[in-house]
C-alpha cells in the first residue's frame, strides 16, 4: 500500500456503482452490473463498504442481514493491492457492520480453489460446514458453505 497512503473505508453509495462494478469485473466469473450495485444500494436488507486508497475505490464488501442472520455477498480488492491486508480490514468492517444490525451468525459460499478467501474467512471464525455440489455453473465447481455462528 506504500507506507503515505490513506486506507479509508467508508458505506457504498450509488455513485460507486460503476467503480465497484469494475473490480467485480475483474474478480468473477460471473459478476454483478453495476444496476446489480445500483440496486443492492437501495435494497434494505443490503450492507456495503467500500475502501478508497488516497480516495480511489479499491476494494468493496456487501452482505445481507435477515433477523440475525448475514450473508455475504461479494467481498473484491482491485487486482493490484490484493495481498496487503485490505481484504482483511475490510471484512472486519464488514462484521462490525452486520453485528451492529443485529447479526448473531454469518455464512457465506466459497470455491473450494480460492485459497486467499477460505483463508481470510477462517480467520473471521468462519468454518466450512458442507458442500452445495456444482453450485458455480460457469466450471460446475462445488461451493463450499462456511459459518460462524458466533459473532
Ligand atoms: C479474497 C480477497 C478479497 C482477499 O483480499 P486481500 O486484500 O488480498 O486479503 P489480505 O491481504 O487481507 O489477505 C487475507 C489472507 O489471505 C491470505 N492470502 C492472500 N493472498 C493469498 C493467495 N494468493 N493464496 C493464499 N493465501 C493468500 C493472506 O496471507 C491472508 O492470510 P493471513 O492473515 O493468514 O496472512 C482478494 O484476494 C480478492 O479480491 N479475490 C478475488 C475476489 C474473490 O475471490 N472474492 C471472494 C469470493 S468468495
Amino acid at each position: 500500500m506504500g507506507e503515505t497512503a490513506q486506507f479509508t473505508l467508508r458505506a457504498m453509495m450509488q455513485d460507486d456503482a460503476d467503480a465497484v462494478a469494475a473490480i467485480e469485473e475483474k474478480s468473477f466469473a460471473m459478476p454483478w452490473t453495476r444496476e446489480d450495485f445500483w440496486r443492492e444500494t437501495k435494497n434494505e436488507l443490503a450492507t456495503y463498504i467500500v475502501g478508497e486508497l488516497d480516495g480511489r475505490l479499491v476494494a468493496y464488501a456487501g452482505a445481507w442481514v435477515s433477523f440475525n442472520q448475514a450473508e455475504v455477498m461479494s467481498i473484491a480488492v482491485e487486482p493490484e493491492f490484493r495481498g496487503q491486508g485490505i481484504g482483511t480490514i475490510l471484512f472486519g468492517e464488514l462484521i462490525k457492520a452486520v453485528k451492529a444490525r443485529g447479526a448473531t451468525a454469518i455464512t457465506l459460499e466459497v470455491r473450494p480453489s480460492n485459497a486467499a478467501a477460505i483463508k481470510l474467512y477462517e480467520s473471521f471464525g468462519l468454518k466450512s460446514v458442507g458442500r452445495r455440489k456444482g453450485y458455480y455453473i460457469d466450471n460446475g465447481e462445488d461451493a463450499l458453505i462456511m459459518w460462524n455462528t458466533r459473532l
